[in-house]
């Protein structure tokens, strides 16, 4: 493991939880002691006696966890049960005209769906997809952009055990093909198009792009109508939403399926070109889904909750479209961005919808921040009681901000650690409970053994870096990398001999054993909080027919986290001028094309050499340093081309 592990940061400040908070909350320290000590003691029937009282059974399971095939693990297999009849039908009775979501559009319209609405909606949906002729274990991919359909049309898939995939609407019609192709979808779900920030993205226009590609295995593709412009809708294959669903019934007999049933696929990035299809199982996810919206946001029926992800990542997948649903509470749901009309969109949300508990991205935090206190001093943010973030670690000033400013001192910080793979929370403080320290993201949730260890698997210090691991499988965990088991293997498990699972990042523990995240062992980059592989990008770049070579690295960025800088080395001349311009232009715009906007390289500097071992490989710790800025101080004569480090520098 390489010296940059080590550790720097140094921060003291301590936050207890505040008294009126931990009063009324659901995990007091007891609770919390508890709780780790019957983890500690008798692991699966920990895990199992959560189930039992968090899931609504078809079938009762018997057996909790199997490891006979591991690192496949399996929970609770021989239950059964239907997810979206936990999220949605169980709580009719009770809840039936309770809001579930509180949808506001762009334009700043809102919509108030109950959890008896909701049903009517997913199940005539459902009967829609039956009709098209999707039937359980085949895969659908939802392309749409932040409207209630999104959450509608997932829920639907779950109820019929169809397997959805959702691909993010910000990913390009490139993008949107390789994800369909690699899971085999028959269908795909979109719109006509989708708005953001005041602009109109046309995603039925790039899935359209994405069939004329080749997507062999798609027949359906079905069309929500969210703006009035005209599209192209192909004879016996694309079907408006509204024309889908006219005449169905509002009733539709949940599909039971087996606890690892398949619940959905969602593509990520990771250290090669091609991004992953992370599978989830149904009974497991739900599990981690529900107990963590109660455990760390402390959901309780009166709140309203909000989380600003897009449905595209894992976070809408368990803070919006399942956890929350699960517990029975009401959320907003947005569809714009916290910069339109203005600045004050966020909080404006916040107050006119009595938001309880607020969890965003600390990238989001600091544009907010940079635009000063006095915006959201023009709100009333008195009903906010609990803040989140998540994503990549909050610097210590973003944290001191969102507390004072936005928490008005009041509230606690849940800084959660997770990832596509784990599912849900896994490091995360439990609010009533435990003290926070800005910039940590505590420790790790009872049942979740999460550790820092070094190359040989043994635990390190405090304050030592390492590799973050979790020492035993865990509900909601990953079950494998869709048609990929070799990298299912490669990337989580064969580091540490199929025991521990390999998170994909760096941290260390303090003397009070809280964890602080450094960053990702991996080429794998955190942009605005969203994680892209730098080999996807190179790739990318390299199937531009004007470029020989490319390499991607990440350099710090104050709002993003990180930008993207990319050193391309062209066919024939290296470009200057002019040239360098419009090929700059050319290049970012190749990458939106191939990738999407998010992937766009913030610096491209051209280059005739990329710094090379005398092996071949291109030293990326020393185009780091570069693309920061930093004096180079390093060794660098085992470099085969040390000459080319003034060009990069842009020095010569
Ligand atoms: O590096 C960690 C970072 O985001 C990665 C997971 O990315 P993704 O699968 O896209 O999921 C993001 C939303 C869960 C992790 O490997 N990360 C996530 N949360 C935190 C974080 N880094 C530091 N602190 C966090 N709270």
């Amino acid at each position: 493991m390489s010296e940059n592990i080590e550790s720097v940061l140094h921060e003291e400040r301590v936050f207890n939880p505040p008294e009126a908070f931990a009063a009324n909350a659901r995990i007091d320290k007891a609770r919390l002691a508890e709780l780790h000590e019957k983890a500690e003691k008798d692991y699966e029937g920990f895990w199992g006696d959560l189930a039992r009282e968090e899931i609504d059974w078809h079938k009762p399971f018997t057996r909790i966890l199997d490891d006979s095939n591991a690192p496949h693990f399996e929970w609770f297999n021989d239950g059964e049960l239907n997810v979206s009849y936990n999220c949605i039908d169980r709580h009719l009775e009770t809840r039936g005209d309770k809001a579930a979501i509180i949808w506001e559009s762009d334009e700043g319209d809102s919509l108030t769906i109950t959890y008896k609405d909701l049903h009517d909606r997913v199940a005539q949906f459902a009967n829609a997809l039956k009709a098209q002729s999707i039937e359980k274990g085949d895969r659908v991919v939802i392309y749409m952009p932040m409207v209630p359909e999104a959450v509608v049309a997932m829920q639907a898939c779950a109820r019929i055990g169809a397997i959805h995939s959702v691909v993010f609407g910000g990913f390009s019609a490139e993008a949107l093909r390789d994800r369909i192709n690699d899971a085999g979808a028959k269908m795909v779900i979109t719109a006509d198009a989708g708005k953001r920030g005041g602009r109109t993205v046309p995603l039925k226009k790039q899935a359209d792009t994405a069939m004329e590609h080749g997507c062999p295995s798609i027949e359906k593709m079905v069309v929500y109508r969210r703006a009035e412009g005209d599209v192209h809708m192909e004879d016996g294959r694309d079907v408006w939403w509204h024309d889908a669903i006219d005449g169905q019934s509002t009733e539709c007999a949940p599909e039971i399926v087996d606890a690892e049933h398949p619940l959905f696929l969602l593509y990520t990035s990771g250290s090669t070109g091609k991004p992953k299809g992370v599978q989830h199982a149904s009974a497991g996810y739900l599990l981690n889904a529900a107990l963590t919206n109660k455990w760390v946001f402390d959901l309780h029926d009166d709140d309203v909750f909000w989380c600003t992800a897009d449905v595209g990542w894992i976070t809408g997948h368990t803070y919006i479209a399942y956890g929350p649903l699960a517990v029975g509470a009401t959320q907003v749901m947005f569809e714009g961005v916290p910069t339109y009309p203005d600045g004050g969109r966020f909080w404006k949300v916040c107050q006119d919808h009595g938001v309880t508990v607020f969890y965003t991205a600390p990238t989001a935090i600091r544009a907010l921040m940079k635009l000063g206190e006095d915006i959201p001093r023009n709100y009333d943010l008195s009903r906010l009681r609990l803040l989140g973030t998540v994503g990549e670690p909050i610097n210590p000033e973003a944290w001191m901000w969102y507390h004072e400013v936005i928490g008005g001192g009041r509230c606690p910080i849940v800084d959660t650690w997770w990832q596509t793979e784990t599912g849900a929370h896994m490091i995360a403080p439990i609010p009533g409970a435990e003290p926070t320290k800005p910039g940590s993201c505590t420790t790790a949730l009872p049942g979740i053994m999460a550790d820092v260890v070094d190359d040989d698997g043994n635990s390190v210090d405090p304050d030592h870096g390492g590799y973050l691991v979790i020492k035993k499988p865990w509900p909601s965990m990953l079950r494998t990398v869709w048609n990929n088991e070799a990298r299912f293997r490669s990337s989580y498990w064969e580091k540490f001999d199929n025991k521990y699972y390999l998170a994909g990042d760096s941290a260390r523990r303090d003397r009070d054993g809280y964890f602080w995240i450094m960053g990702r062992i991996d080429d794998v980059l955190s942009v605005s909080g969203h994680r892209l592989g730098t080999m996807e990008i190179e790739s990318a770049l390299v199937s531009h027919e004007k470029v020989a070579e490319a390499a991607v690295v990440g350099r710090p960025h104050d709002v993003k986290g990180e930008a993207v800088v990319a050193y391309v080395i062209c066919k024939g001349d290296r470009p200057t001028g002019d040239e360098a311009e419009a090929m700059t232009k050319a290049l970012r715009d190749w990458v939106t094309q191939e990738i999407g906007p998010i992937a766009k390289p913030d610096d491209i500097r051209f280059t005739e050499g990329l710094p090379k071992t005398r092996s071949g490989k291109i030293m990326r710790r020393l185009l780091r340093s570069i693309a920061k800025g930093e004096e180079i101080t390093s060794d660098t004569s085992t470099l085969e081309n040390e000459e080319i480090i003034p060009q990069l520098q842009g020095k010569a």
